[in-house]
């Protein structure tokens, strides 16, 4: 107790001692927002201490621990580490048997690139913000999908970059609106962002598409960030198609990595892929890039050390059975909540989330779908995140990574849920089985899109309020503790 008062007292003088100093926070730290781990850092609401905790939000593979990596990396790491060859820095853009491994992975016939195209990085979101840096100045922008990943805007709007939404269509599996997309387009605008196949919507594009999208790139002569993160993660049937195999004449700079299809996030191992066949990059972009690598120093050698017998040597069979227990989880949700009223899940393709539009005329009780997020989650220990969050209204999305109990589970309760709050208006017949085709349409989601400045305010407002609420479990609870999901599997 004695050594408490002292400490407290000495706290109080040496806080007399601060009186005149003003350290503000600099503008990239203010303007610096990501809506997700905003949510899954800070979110503070209780659970129904009735029901085990399944949290559906964040894409992280390996918090249930039903998905392990191949046991073929995990000794390539082992021997990384043992080798002792690799506790040393290495060149900014990473040792070159590793560049090289990632060139093969991602060369495709007709499009092959080398080493001296590759850059190491610390995850993908590390690539990407390379990218971004090397390729726009403040006041600039750069074009990104609605819904999109957030991560996009969070690491432009530091850099004092904007960025311009182009919507995707859910009745078109999440097609873009090229009409919108072009129609976006400024004379300040300097990269389009392509997300395929995309978080949150699990969509994966066609050839066609792909080839629609590159045709408006090069008549407006504009660069393509292509995140392909989730590469090759696609439903039997599908194919992935890398964009930078489609076009010889847009320049494409393509981020990727191991995180999702190898299921180690935490590995922070990431790349930048060059793909330019017209030399476009040549003047200033490629040394751009190796510049801005050497803010970072390179990324983990131990992982780098590895690398090449990861890309080549991990079984087929190993990503096989990750996209069985997704594409049966995937149709599992979509069949449960198809048939629930006010419910209107999209069939993903690929990745590992699934959106699920909300009719919200049949929930009039809630504003907005973060509150339905965090009523379900005081109700029916179900967390999903909003669509806020993706910058849409009125959707949800879901992980598709769950056990396939937690998954039945977690629909389950999603269907008490919306029977109890469900309200039928008297031109809507109670048993209606599903939210009406066309109510939410991609002119609907433009005009509903959570883009503007006091949403993000009042994501900000929400989640301060929820910050200061007493609670009943920790603020990272929803992260990385997924204690009771666990359980649950
Ligand atoms: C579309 C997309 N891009 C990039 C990332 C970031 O990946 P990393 O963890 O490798 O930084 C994610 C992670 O969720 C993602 O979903």
């Amino acid at each position: 107790m004695k050594d408490l008062n002292k400490n407290l007292s000495n706290a109080k003088s040496s806080s007399s001692t601060t009186t005149g100093w003003k350290v503000g926070s600099s503008t990239m730290a203010k303007t610096t927002f990501n809506p997700i781990r905003n949510i899954l850092e800070t979110m503070d609401l209780a659970p129904n201490p009735k029901k085990e905790m399944i949290s559906l939000s964040i894409g992280d593979p390996t918090v249930f621990g039903n998905l392990k990596p191949s046991q073929v990396i995990i000794d390539a790491v082992s021997a990384s580490v043992q080798s002792g060859k690799n506790n040393g820095y290495g060149p900014s853009t990473g040792f070159v048997p590793a560049r090289k491994a990632v060139a093969e992975h991602v060369s495709v016939p007709g499009a092959e690139i080398d080493e001296n195209d590759v850059i190491l990085c610390s995850g993908c979101s590390c690539a990407l913000d390379l990218c971004i840096s090397a390729l726009a100045n403040p006041g600039q922008n750069i074009m990104v999908p609605r819904p999109g990943f957030p991560l996009y805007t969070t690491l432009a709007k530091g850099l004092g970059i904007e960025t311009k939404e182009y919507d995707l269509i859910p009745e078109q599996n999440w097609e873009v609106d090229l009409t919108h997309m072009e129609s976006q387009i400024d004379q300040n605008t300097v990269a389009i962002l392509v997300n395929n196949p995309s978080n949150p919507c699990g969509s994966v594009f066609n050839k066609d598409h792909l080839k629609k999208i590159l045709a408006i790139a090069e008549r407006h002569y504009l660069p393509i960030i292509a995140d392909e993160i989730y590469d090759y993660f696609v439903f039997p049937g599908q194919e992935y198609i890398p964009i930078a195999s489609l076009t010889s004449s847009v320049p494409v700079l393509s981020c990727g990595g191991l995180t999702k299809r190898f299921l180690v996030p935490g590995w922070r191992m990431g790349w930048i892929t060059i793909h330019d066949r017209n030399s476009v990059f040549a003047a200033e972009v490629r040394k751009g890039l190796q510049c801005l690598s050497q803010r970072i120093i390179g990324s983990n050698t131990i992982v780098q050390g590895a690398l090449p017998t990861i890309l080549k040597n991990t079984p087929k069979a190993f990503f096989d059975d990750t996209i069985d227990v997704i594409q049966k989880n995937a149709e599992l949700a979509f069949s449960k909540l198809s048939t629930i009223p006010g419910l209107k899940p999209v069939m993903p393709s690929g990745a590992m989330y699934m959106m699920v539009g909300i009719d919200r005329s049949i929930f009039p009780e809630f504003e907005n779908d973060l509150e339905i997020v965090e009523t379900m989650v005081k109700e029916q220990s179900v967390f999903c995140l909003p669509g806020k969050c993706f910058n849409i209204k009125d959707y949800v999305r879901i992980v598709l990574t769950v056990p396939g109990e937690s998954m039945i589970e977690a629909c389950d309760r999603i269907a008490e849920f919306c029977h109890k709050h469900a309200k039928y208006s008297s031109s809507i017949p109670k048993g209606l089985m599903a939210m009406s085709e066309g109510s939410s349409t991609a002119s609907d989601m433009s005009s509903s899109s959570a883009s503007n400045s006091s949403d993000e305010e009042d994501l900000h407002m929400r989640q301060n309020q929820l910050y200061r609420k007493p609670t009943n479990i920790s603020t990272s609870g929803f992260l990385r503790k997924e204690s009771t999901a666990t359980r649950l599997a």
